[in-house]
C-alpha cells in the first residue's frame, strides 16, 4: 500500500495551459466537448487499465472514467486484440446490407438484456435518446415529452434542458406535484418544440400523473438512477408507479440506462428494479470508451423502423452505424463482462463497497457531516445528512465549494474524480485493491489538509 510521505513529488507545468491556448486558437473554447472544460484545466496524455498520465507525467488513479464508459479500464488489451483483428480481417465500413457481427452483437446484447426484444445500433447516447423519443411520438400519435429535473439525457433540443438548475431557476421552491419551469441548457430550441417539454422533479409520481391528466403525453424520459448529479435512487416503487401511469395514461416509459447500462449489471438498472420500460438507451459502458450506442425495446416499437405505413415509419439510419471496429470492440466488452469466469460485476461491487464504505468512515472521522451514495461501481458523496432524492435536495443544501475543493486537493494528490461538484465516480476491474486503500490514504489527508486551511 502505498505511503502519504513517500508519495512522488508532483511536478505540474503549464504545459495544460499552453495545449488549451493553442487549441483554443482552432477550437471554440479548445476542446472537442464543452462538458469537459473544468475549473483547473488538465492536459492527459494517456491511460492505461486504472489509471491516467497527465502531459507532465503525472499518474492518477482514475474514478472520472471519461464520464463512466470506461468499466473494464483503459485501453483493455481484449479490446485492444479485437480491434487489430478487425484490421486483419480487412472489415471496413461497407454501408451496403447486413454484417455478421452486427447480428452477433445484437444476439449477445438481448441476451445480456433479455428485458429488451429488439436493438438497434448507434453512435451516441444523445442520438439514441432523440430516436427513442421520436419512436415514442411515432406509436402514440401524441408530441408532449415530461422530462425530469437533473436527468441528462444528451445534447439533442427534445431533452437538453432542466440538469443543475440554480434555486432562482427553479423558481425558488421544490415542484412537489407540480411542474418546473423548462430552463434549456442550449440555446437554439425553438419555443414550439421547448413547449412540448415538461420538467418534474425525480420520484415524484404525482407531477407526473398532474401533467399526463392535462397534456397528450408521447413518453416520460428518464435516467432510472441521476447519475449526472451525482447518484440519486429512485424511492421504493417509483418505477413501478412509473411504469402504471405510463400503462393508464398511455405514453411510453423510457429509461435512459446510457450511464446505468452494463454498470449498474449487465442487463441494467431495468434488471436491478424489475420495472421494464417501454424503450432504453444505453451507451458508454457498453463499449468501454468505444463510440456506439444502443436503442432497446420492445418489437412493436422497434420495428416502427420497417413499418409499411409511410406515417409512423422511423428512420433509424447512419452512415457509422454498427462501425466495424466499433462492433469488434464492444463485442470483447460484452463477452469479457457476460463472462460468469470473470465475475466483474461481482469484484466491481466488492471494490466499490470498500470504497465507499471507507470515504464514509474518513468524512465521519474528520466530523464531516456527508453521505455516500453507491450504485453498483458507481458512487457518489454529498455533505448532506441523506442520500438526496432529487435535484432540490442537492441545489438548496449541499456544499458545493466543498465538495470542489476536495476534488481539486484530490487531485493533487494522484486521485482524479472529474473536478466538478456532484460528478459520480465510477470503478473499473482494472482497479484494485490497493487503489482503493490509496484512493482512501488521499481523502483522509486532503480532508486533513481541508482542516489545517
Ligand atoms: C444518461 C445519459 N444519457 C445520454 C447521454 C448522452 O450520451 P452521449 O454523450 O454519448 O451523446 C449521456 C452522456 O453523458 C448520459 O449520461
Amino acid at each position: 500500500m502505498s505511503n502519504v510521505s513517500q508519495l512522488p513529488s508532483r511536478k505540474v507545468s503549464d504545459k495544460s495551459q499552453q495545449i488549451l491556448e493553442r487549441n483554443s486558437r482552432f477550437i471554440p473554447g479548445g476542446m472537442a466537448s464543452v462538458n469537459r472544460r473544468t475549473s483547473q484545466t488538465l492536459a492527459f496524455a494517456r491511460g492505461a487499465g486504472a489509471y491516467l498520465w497527465d502531459v507532465d507525467g503525472n499518474r492518477y488513479v482514475d474514478y472520472h472514467a471519461g464520464f463512466a464508459p470506461y468499466i473494464l479500464g483503459h485501453n483493455d488489451p481484449d479490446q485492444q486484440a479485437a480491434v487489430n483483428q478487425s484490421f486483419a480481417d480487412q472489415l471496413s465500413n461497407f454501408g451496403s446490407g447486413p454484417t455478421e457481427q452486427e447480428g452477433e452483437l445484437a444476439e449477445l446484447f438481448l441476451q445480456c438484456v433479455p428485458t429488451a426484444e429488439r436493438v438497434q445500433f448507434l453512435n451516441s447516447g444523445s442520438e439514441a435518446t432523440a430516436q427513442a423519443i421520436r419512436v415514442s411520438r411515432a406509436a402514440t400519435g401524441r408530441e408532449h415529452v415530461i422530462l425530469i429535473q437533473g436527468s441528462y439525457n444528451g445534447n439533442q433540443n427534445v431533452v437538453a434542458a432542466n440538469l443543475m438548475d440554480s434555486v432562482e431557476m427553479l423558481g425558488g421552491r421544490q415542484a412537489a406535484g407540480g411542474e418546473y419551469p423548462l430552463n434549456p441548457i442550449t440555446a437554439g430550441i425553438p419555443k414550439g418544440e421547448a413547449a412540448l417539454l415538461h420538467p418534474v422533479e425525480f420520484n415524484d409520481l404525482e407531477a407526473v400523473e398532474n401533467i399526463a391528466r392535462r397534456y397528450e403525453i408521447a413518453a416520460l424520459i428518464t435516467e432510472p438512477v441521476l447519475q449526472n448529479i451525482g447518484i440519486v435512487k429512485p424511492d421504493p416503487g417509483y418505477h413501478a408507479g412509473l411504469r402504471r401511469l405510463a400503462d393508464h395514461y398511455g405514453f411510453k416509459l423510457i429509461f435512459d440506462e446510457v450511464k446505468t447500462g452494463f454498470r449498474a449489471a449487465l442487463g441494467g438498472y431495468q434488471a436491478v428494479c424489475g420495472v421494464t420500460p417501454d424503450l432504453s438507451t444505453f451507451g458508454k459502458a457498453i463499449a468501454n470508451g468505444f463510440p456506439i450506442a444502443a436503442l432497446a425495446g420492445k418489437t412493436e416499437l422497434m420495428e416502427l423502423a420497417m413499418s409499411s405505413d409511410a406515417t409512423r415509419r422511423v428512420l433509424i439510419a447512419g452512415t457509422y452505424n454498427a462501425h466495424p471496429v466499433t462492433v469488434s470492440a464492444t463485442l470483447a466488452c460484452l463477452r469479457k463482462l457476460a463472462d460468469p469466469e470473470l465475475d466483474v460485476y461481482g469484484y466491481l461491487d466488492r471494490l466499490s463497497e470498500r470504497l465507499t464504505d471507507g470515504l464514509a468512515e474518513c468524512f465521519d472521522r474528520h466530523g464531516l457531516t456527508a453521505t455516500v451514495v453507491r450504485q453498483g461501481s458507481a458512487h457518489s458523496f454529498y455533505f448532506l445528512p441523506e442520500p438526496p432524492r432529487n435535484w432540490w435536495e442537492i441545489i438548496s443544501g449541499h456544499n458545493f465549494a466543498l465538495d470542489a475543493k476536495l476534488r481539486s486537493l484530490l487531485i493533487e494528490r494522484g486521485v482524479y474524480y472529474f473536478p466538478t461538484p456532484t460528478k459520480q465516480g465510477s470503478i473499473s476491474f482494472a482497479h484494485t485493491a490497493e487503489d482503493i486503500e490509496f484512493t482512501l490514504q488521499m481523502m483522509d489527508d486532503a480532508i486533513g489538509s481541508l482542516n489545517n486551511a
